[in-house]
């Protein structure tokens, strides 16, 4: 049977999942963790390198290395956002042609959807080592808050990766969808996830007969851990720039240690109550004395640092416990999802607001790949009874004369939608409107996201009012917006699926897929290259030490000097096919080594 994977792809982790005899499962990569950090790197020799291997090495190639990509997917280059990160990112992003960020690595400029491909190539490869068959089809999370432009470039990545994503669900409704699995519960839940990047809030319903109804959903894309590092890399650097007059952060190197240190001394301090933060040879002075940092940090200054990061997280619950128009008391289970939910203030946070201990027994690492995994199967299995009913977070309008935004779907309303609405002309003999898709909660347009905007055009000329104008908004399950409009005299039509305006082009799309197919057969090759050198290295070591008893056995011998000879140029073929990467003909080689040591073996122990 085809097997669909679930994945959690992570600003700082990613994860996946796969339902196996009805049960959803979590697979290990190779090292044996269930997750993986979401990071890519590129070394000195041009290797690419995700996961594990590539935070290992952050330090020292901190400029090739690309961590929090989700923060910039489907983002524009002018955004305040992407204006943030350039500040603040030991790695180069450049503006792109599209007003897209993109991501300089030695040299190469790489779009931020092929930086989240790679690491959905090498989720999708962790899950194929353990299926042991090739996977096509995958369902991806994205934040719940995520707009169009962030779902459409994540299924760009998905598609350069060669995935199938067969559909794009809400961080949080995975969540409860694994928490609901088997239960057979009705009951109402909030979902608080507050993740490295991001933070959702979802208030969802679930019911015995297997629907998953959210009821409101709330965020912030730039709210997670990592705001939490950069207060105690600011508060670490203070005093250190008042005492030496050097802002550590100028720093590539000194940064990425500080990035690493601080994220240390957090998480230490959710089971400890102090922490030293310790920086040895962190910079040197004008002077070339080596210069250090060493401080002790509490867990209640962290507290203190990071007060209104949580107070803003449970101000975004408050807002929409309200548009769900329910209670506190109406909220049955507090569910948490996201590293950070480890911090004890958070835990302390939630269960004062909603006034009840969160639930325990879900995995908060785990819990959103096993939900998108459940989804996935029950896409592909019509067995399984469930329905999905998720909501659009945001509000969605055109703009109107007066640059008034008129709204036609309001947020939170359940999707799959369609509206519509009829507008018409404004000044006589117009022949065309032009449409400006926005979505946004201000009753000002241009204060509203801009997500497309097309111009239907051959109207029929007529006193200004006359002409009417059918407006069709439509929003798919993965909460992907297309929009339409009619000349409702004519019947002229016109439609858009809204990529956003830094979406990648048709040709982009398909030489970045052809790139990532050709790097993942080159990968592969490279696997099996490494493999056979491994088993060639072992035979040669082997052989080597036999060397020297057969030699004394045999060299009276013309046969034996042949024998020996012959050996000697065995092994050395089989070096210089390691060195060129020639791995069928060093597969070759392995079995000629192979009867040598066999032979060995045997002079040895006529000898023994
Ligand atoms: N024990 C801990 N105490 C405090 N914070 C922790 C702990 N363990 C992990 N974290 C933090 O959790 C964050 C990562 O969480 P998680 O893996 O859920 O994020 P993510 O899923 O990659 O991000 P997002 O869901 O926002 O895209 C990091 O900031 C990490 O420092
Ligand atoms: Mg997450």
């Amino acid at each position: 049977m085809e097997k669909v994977i679930g994945i959690d792809l992570g600003t700082f982790n990613s994860c996946v999942a796969v339902v196996e005899g009805g049960t959803p499962i979590v697979i290990a990569n190779r090292g044996g963790y269930k997750t993986t950090p979401s990071m890519v790197a590129i070394t000195e020799a041009g290797k690419r390198l995700v996961g594990h291997i590539a935070k290992r090495q952050a330090v020292t190639n901190a400029e090739n290395t690309v961590y929090a990509a989700k923060r910039l997917i489907g983002r524009k280059f002018d955004s305040a956002q992407v204006q943030n990160a350039i500040g603040n990112a030991p790695y180069r992003i450049v503006e792109g042609p599209h007003n897209d960020p993109r991501i300089q690595l030695r040299g190469k400029v790489y779009s931020v959807p092929e930086i989240s491909a790679m690491i959905l190539q090498e989720m999708k490869m962790i899950a194929e080592d353990y299926l042991g068959q090739e996977v096509m089809k995958a369902v991806v999370t994205v934040p719940a808050y995520f707009n169009d432009g962030q779902r459409q470039a994540t299924k760009d990545a998905g598609a350069i990766a060669g995935l199938d994503v067969i559909r794009i669900i809400n961080e949080p409704t995975a969540a409860s969808l694994a928490y609901g699995f088997g239960k057979n519960i009705d009951r109402t839940i909030a979902v608080y996830d507050l993740g490295g990047g991001t933070f959702d809030i979802s208030i969802m319903e679930i019911s015995s007969a297997g629907v998953f109804k959210v009821i409101s959903t709330a965020g912030d894309t730039f709210l997670g851990g990592e705001d939490f590092d950069q207060r105690i890399i600011d508060w670490l650097v203070q005093d250190f720039q008042r005492e030496n007059d050097i802002d550590l952060r100028q720093d590539r190197m000194a940064l990425q240690r500080l990035k690493d240190a601080a994220e240390k001394a957090k998480c230490e301090l959710s089971s400890v109550v102090e922490t030293e933060v310790n920086l040895p040879f962190i910079i040197s002075s004008a002077r070339n004395e080596a210069l250090h940092l060493q401080k002790l940090l509490t867990r209640g200054q962290l507290e203190e640092l990071t007060a209104d990061l949580v107070e803003r997280t449970v101000q975004i619950c408050e807002m929409t416990l309200d548009e769900a128009g329910l209670d506190k008391e109406d909220i049955e289970d507090v569910v948490l999802v996201g590293g950070m939910t480890r911090m004890p203030r958070v835990q302390q946070a939630v269960a004062s607001f909603f006034e009840r201990e969160p639930c325990k027994g879900v995995h908060p690492d785990e819990v959103v790949a096993l939900g998108a995994a459940i989804q996935g199967a029950a896409l592909v299995d019509d067995e399984h009874d469930m329905v999905l009913l998720d909501v659009t977070p945001h509000t969605l309008g055109i703009m109107v004369v007066g640059g008034y935004f008129e709204e036609l779907i309001p947020q939170n309303s359940t999707v799959p939608i369609s509206r519509s609405k009829i507008f018409t002309t404004v000044r006589e003999n117009q022949t065309a409107v032009k449409i400006l898709v926005m979505q946004g909660e201000s009753r000002r347009a241009d204060e509203n996201e801009l997500l497309g905007e097309f111009i239907l055009t051959g109207l029929r000329r007529a006193a200004a009012g006359q002409v009417e104008i059918e407006v069709t908004f439509e929003i798919n399950a993965d909460g992907i917006v297309s929009v339409h409009a009619k000349d409702l005299e004519t019947g002229k039509e016109q439609s858009i699926t809204v990529t956003s305006t830094s979406g990648l082009t048709d040709q982009e799309l398909d030489d970045m897929m052809t790139d990532a197919r050709d790097y993942a057969v080159t990968m592969r090759a490279d696997e099996e290259h490494e493999k056979a050198k491994q088993e060639a290295q072992t035979l040669i070591a082997e052989i080597e030490k036999l060397f020297p008893k057969v030699e004394e056995v045999v060299a009276g011998s013309d046969f034996g000097r042949d024998a020996i000879e012959k050996a000697r140029a065995v092994v050395e073929r089989a070096q210089q096919l390691m060195e060129s990467g020639q791995t069928d003909a060093l597969r070759e080689q392995i079995d000629a080594l192979a009867r040598t040591q066999r032979m060995f073996k045997g002079v040895v122990g006529k000898i023994a």
